[in-house]
């Protein structure tokens, strides 16, 4: 990554500077995207443009740019590497000297993106799976805003990656919500399941790719509440996100998930979801 984009300019990311009274910085008062690109290709575009409209407009600001402006920052910011990139867009309320809670008047906001390589594909993934564990979703009630305010997640994760899982699987009231920076599926007897979405979710671009493939294969499948126990006894669990992709989960909480491998399900959906990545623009 050699430049990236702040406010209007391409600067060298050694050189990119934001001021320390940024609401970002102080509050956490933005939002942001994470936007997985394939052979050049921004994947699933309109998807991630229309939910960074919805988290814009859940806090009440407007994108400054338009669409035709953010794919010419993306063209550039991406280059001509055919390498499977992500780009990260992050936009915050501006710099206020006050630091007052409040919304200041007439403060343009931050707009900063930026591309880089994604980590290739895991071989050990699709052989083993990922293990993960269940923890309280103590977050607060806006979660399908794509809110930079990620401490809840960044803790949640952390918990789950010391001791040694690759996912935290949340629990809200008895009920599956998501994962700390992934949308959980089930597969029971046949049907694929995942939380309807609601404020307790972020409503990921993956997640709708995921059922769109499977109705399209004509795979059974339902947004349907999820309890604790269907997940424990589920044949599979996956988890996926612009940055993982669909990746089984083999071990829950210590458990075996099903027979403790990467199930037939998963692998169907993982070739389907390989398929459309690779399909032209
Ligand atoms: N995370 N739920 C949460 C809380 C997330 O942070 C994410 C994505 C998802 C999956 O959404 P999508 O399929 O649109 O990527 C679900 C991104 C990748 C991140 O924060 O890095």
């Amino acid at each position: 990554m050699s430049e990236i984009f702040l406010n209007g300019a391409y600067v060298s990311l050694s050189e990119a500077k934001v001021s320390v009274m940024d609401r970002g910085f102080l509050f956490g008062d933005g939002v942001y995207e994470v936007i997985p690109v394939y052979g050049g290709r921004a994947f699933r575009l309109e998807q991630h443009m229309e939910r960074l409209d919805n988290s814009l407009h859940s806090i009440r600001m407007d994108n400054p740019l338009e669409r035709d402006a953010w794919e010419g920052i993306f063209e550039r910011l991406t280059g001509a590497a055919r390498e499977d990139q992500l780009i990260y867009l992050q936009l915050t309320r501006g710099v206020d000297p006050a630091r007052n809670h409040l919304f200041p008047q007439g403060t343009e906001p931050t707009v900063f993106a930026m591309a880089w390589a994604a980590k290739p594909r895991d071989p050990a993934i699709a052989q083993h799976g990922i293990a993960a564990i269940t923890l309280d979703d103590n977050r607060w009630h806006r979660c399908e805003i794509k809110s930079i305010a990620l401490l809840g997640n960044v803790l949640l994760r952390q918990q789950a990656e010391d001791v040694g899982a690759g996912e935290a699987i949340l629990i809200r009231d008895g009920l599956v919500t998501e994962g700390s920076s992934t949308n959980p599926f089930l597969v029971m007897d046949g049907e694929i399941l995942t939380p309807p979405k609601s404020n307790h979710v972020l409503p990921g671009v993956t997640r709708d790719l995921v059922l769109e493939m499977a109705r399209d294969a004509g795979i059974p499948c339902a947004e349907r509440a999820i309890s604790r126990d269907e997940l424990e006894t589920a044949d599979e669990i996956w988890i996926c996100s612009s940055s993982r992709e669909v990746q089984p989960v083999t071990r829950l909480d210590n458990a075996s998930v099903g027979e403790g491998i990467p199930g037939a399900m998963w692998r169907l959906m993982d070739s389907l979801f390989q398929d459309y990545k690779a399909r032209p623009g």
